[in-house]
């Protein structure tokens, strides 16, 4: 049945490196739609929490530390963390480190989940990206996808984009910190990488960016007819 909503809202999940970020920017600007990155919100409360010298275990201290936090999104994607500009190092090795560990802790998911539902609704039309959108966050989406590729073609993908940045590290290296982040994201206990029944799956392994890109742009202008 044709959905009628001109202002669809859109899940998009899957692990790191399945090329969600790059993706959802590029559906986001063609389909003129608010775009939400939640990684970046767990990413920003993981430098919140580091540079505090906060103990994870200490439940607390840290639903403290999150009630006097803000976290806002400027153009282009501009993450500011009590208003400053945390764009790049939200991407660095010391984030990179233990965002993971801490977006498992419950407290920290509810605080965000709560934050992104009211984004979401208070939005016309939204591509939120992440890791349970389409399960938790927005499960009334309209349209929810699966972006997946196999582990040697993310390691590929994961070192170019280190690479660019100047950093160096091995193969080794990186299908470590890839396994790693898959291990601690899909065994959690609150709300797990997984694939919602009714979410599309993409395997983008052999396919280009504007491959992808032009199958979820045909799948939604399709489904709003
Ligand atoms: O997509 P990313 O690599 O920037 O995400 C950073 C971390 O945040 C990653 O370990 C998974 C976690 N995350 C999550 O648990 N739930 C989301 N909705 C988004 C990200």
């Amino acid at each position: 049945m044709p959905k009628t909503n001109k202002y669809p809202k859109i899940a998009i999940d899957g692990p790191a490196g399945a090329g969600k970020s790059t993706v959802t920017r590029e559906v986001s600007r063609r389909l003129e739609l608010k775009h939400l990155d939640t990684g970046a919100m767990y990413r920003a409360i993981a430098l919140k929490f580091y540079r505090e010298n906060a103990e994870l275990t200490d439940l607390a201290a840290l639903e403290k530390i999150l009630k006097r936090t803000s976290i806002e999104f400027g153009d282009k994607q501009t993450v500011y963390l009590d208003d400053e500009d945390v764009t790049e190092e939200i991407r660095q090795a010391h984030v990179n480190e233990m965002v993971s560990t801490v977006s498992a802790v419950s407290l920290v998911r509810a605080h965000l989940v709560e934050l992104q539902k009211k984004i979401a609704g208070e939005s016309k039309g939204i591509v939120m990206e992440g890791r349970d959108i389409g399960s938790r966050v927005m499960p009334d989406a309209d349209f929810k996808f699966y972006l997946d590729a196999s582990i040697d073609e993310r390691t590929r993908r994961r070192r170019i984009e280190q690479e660019e940045k100047g950093l160096s590290m091995t193969e080794e290296e990186v299908i470590a910190e890839i396994k790693n982040r898959d291990n601690i994201d899909s065994r959690r206990k609150d709300s797990p990488l997984t694939r919602v029944d009714d979410a599309i799956l993409i395997d983008t392994t052999k396919m280009t960016f504007e491959e992808v890109v032009d199958s979820i742009e045909e799948t939604v202008t399709k489904g709003l007819r």
